[in-house]
């Protein structure tokens, strides 16, 4: 089993690899992740000076969404991987975006004083981690007291054909079945229901809530999708780097054929589901890790 730094380092790599994929098929990717985005943002409660810290924050959302919406506030984007947050950080000035600062760090190292943020998100980051109890008790901590954390994961692969058509494409010709150790940093790792809530339980939030969003890869072609998939999903590249030039002719051939069903109106319409989990920090007057966290039921219009 690799250890924390050992994972860390590959994921570093990995995703120094694949920034410049993010950036080149940067508006499909946002417009697929935009509803979780949205959901993540509908949760936090954000005002117009709100001090907001993005973890993995990439390319930069939804932290420069959040920034915009926090005229007056602060958004500190962060991530392991300097070459992501030099993407985000050439997003905001484009868009005009001043409000944020970006800080290379890990999720489970957080270098900011206890109680600095009103807010915490983390879109579709917990599933790289190395150790996502420790990253979680450091959000909690750098939480205000009745601060916001609000987090995505990605649900089951049956429920996720956008990266599923890709992975059985690939499997055809070499072997892409997840890593022996469950706790290492796959894609579907927190899929679990339950699994975020119980560590947010863990780190002492209360009122915790988990539930499910639809998003949908739009693509102008099957050809398209693949071109994207392939340049810009960590398993998928991967895969790819293992086999020769005839096999990856016929993995794309393959997934061009099955991702053709999804053709409709002109375009190629994928779907996927995400969970998004939210909790608060207790207040001073019952202090975090002590024992009081709760679970509200799901919100309305949530899937289970
Ligand atoms: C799927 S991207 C998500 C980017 C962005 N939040 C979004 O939703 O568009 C995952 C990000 O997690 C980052 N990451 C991986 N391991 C990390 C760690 N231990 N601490 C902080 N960030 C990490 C990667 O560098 C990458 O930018």
């Amino acid at each position: 089993m690799p250890s924390a730094d050992e994972i860390r380092d590959g994921q570093r790599a990995t995703w120094a690899g694949l920034s410049a994929g993010w950036e080149k098929w940067d508006s499909v990717i946002m417009d697929q992740l935009g509803p979780v985005g949205a959901a993540i943002i509908e949760r936090l409660d954000i005002a117009e000076d709100q001090q907001h810290l993005d973890i993995a924050a990439g390319t930069g959302e939804p932290g420069l969404s959040i920034a915009r919406l926090s005229p007056k506030g602060r958004v500190v984007l962060t991530d392991l991987v300097a070459e992501m947050l030099a993407i985000a950080a050439r997003r905001a000035r484009e868009q005009g975006i001043a409000n944020i600062e970006t800080k290379v760090c890990s999720a489970e190292d957080l270098p900011f004083n206890e109680a600095t943020f009103d807010s915490v998100s983390v879109r579709f980051g917990y599933m790289f981690f190395p150790d996502v109890a420790k990253a979680t008790a450091e959000f909690a901590r750098v939480l205000k007291p009745g601060g916001r954390l609000c987090s995505s994961v990605w649900v089951k692969p049956e429920e996720n054909a956008w990266t599923t058509i890709a992975m059985q494409a690939i499997a055809t010709e070499t072997a892409v079945a997840p890593p022996p150790d469950r706790d290492g940093p796959t894609m579907f790792r927190c899929a679990a229901p339950g699994y975020v809530s119980a560590l947010y339980e863990g780190a002492g939030l209360r009122d915790i809530a988990e539930w499910d969003v639809d998003v949908e890869l739009v693509a102008r072609s099957p050809e398209q999708y693949w071109e994207m998939i392939s340049e810009h999903v960590s398993l998928a590249v991967a895969a790819l780097q293992q086999v020769d030039e005839p096999a990856r002719e016929r993995i794309r051939a393959n997934a061009i054929a099955k991702v053709s069903a999804f053709e409709k109106d002109g375009k190629v319409r994928v779907p996927g589901v995400a969970r998004c989990i939210v909790g608060t920090r207790a207040d001073a007057s019952a202090p975090c890790g002590a024992g009081g966290g709760t679970r509200t039921p799901m919100p309305e219009g949530t899937r289970s």
